[in-house]
């Protein structure tokens, strides 16, 4: 299905069958779990019965949209492998018209980005397609309109934290909060967010994260369409380096192309500002450099 981040692998919360088709089409490890995905918060209540200091405030404030809140939940109440035997559960409300309607013709749905595990994600249909197969269903919506995954916020030892960066910059929580979530936890007991122990969204090309370009020839640059290059022999475009959303909304697409022209080493201009939303492009990057 789509959403308004990325395409999502849809499947039923109630169903063992399709869990089990969707983490073994993705190839996921069983330990990560998935976000499950509702038309309306009220629907939350069947999974918990307290919910942390600013659930409320944080859903209203952005849901429906790009913000995942994952919280403490009744672990009878939703089947142990969703949440890969954690006693938390991720849920948000997808701003995508399509998804909406979905989930309300059907109910929650759990969806993982529709990518092949390790993959960049997919924006598009055909980027679905190119990991499932031409034949693979898919609830055509267009282009996603954020084009990287939700932010992850994590209620731990009485804060809200992030779990992930993604459509949402951390900023833009502190007016509600009245502090920043950041990725660190009082206590060493291991990442807060599963995801963030596998690699991510690396297109089998090797990536060079690039500050400054000497005056060589390079085979294939990923830039910014404001700026000048040495020669290349390809060049990808990201938009203006002045247009952030622009830039995370063509990231995947940049990133897989790169695979579709067998392109084997991309140089990626890495000059970009440390803060808001240009995180997430620097993270994803630098996930998407690891190698297998
Ligand atoms: O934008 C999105 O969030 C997309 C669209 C389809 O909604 N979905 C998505 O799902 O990105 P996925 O499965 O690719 O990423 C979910 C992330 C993983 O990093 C997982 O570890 C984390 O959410 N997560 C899920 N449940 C969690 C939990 N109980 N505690 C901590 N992290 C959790
Ligand atoms: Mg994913």
């Amino acid at each position: 299905m789509p959403t308004e981040t990325v395409y999502g692998l849809a499947g039923s919360i109630e169903s063992r069958a399709a869990i089990a088709a969707i983490f073994s089409l993705k190839k996921r490890p069983p330990q990560n779990p998935l976000i499950v995905h509702v038309a309306e918060a009220s629907e939350i209540l069947r999974f918990s019965k307290t919910f942390p200091p600013f659930f409320k405030e944080l859903a209203d404030a952005f849901w429906p949209g790009p913000l995942t809140l994952v919280i403490p939940v009744e672990p009878a109440s939703i089947l142990p492998e969703i949440r890969a035997e954690l006693f938390t559960q991720a849920f948000r409300i997808p701003a995508h018209p399509l998804a909406r309607e979905l989930l309300f013709r059907v109910g929650p749905l759990i969806a993982p980005s529709a990518n092949l595990s390790g993959r960049p994600s997919a924006v598009s249909r055909a980027h679905v397609e190119s990991d499932f197969g031409s034949d693979f269903p898919v609830l055509d919506g267009g282009e996603c309109q954020k084009g990287v995954e939700s932010t992850i916020l994590i209620w731990s030892e009485e804060k809200w934290r992030l779990g992930r960066l993604g459509a949402i910059a951390a900023e833009a929580f502190i007016s509600l909060l009245g502090y920043e979530p950041t990725f660190s936890q009082p206590q060493a007991k291991g990442p807060l967010c599963p995801g963030q122990l596998f690699r991510h969204y690396a297109p089998d090309a090797n990536l060079h994260l690039v500050t400054s370009f000497e005056e060589l020839s390079y085979p294939c640059i990923v830039g910014f369409s404001d700026r000048m290059y040495p020669a290349h022999s390809h060049f990808i475009s990201l938009g203006s380096s002045l247009a952030v959303e622009e830039v995370l909304r063509r990231l995947y697409s940049a990133l897989r192309e790169l695979d579709e022209k067998n392109i084997e080493e991309a140089w990626i201009d890495y000059r970009v500002p440390k803060k808001g939303l240009w995180l997430t492009f620097l993270e994803r990057l630098q996930k998407a450099r690891e190698k297998r």
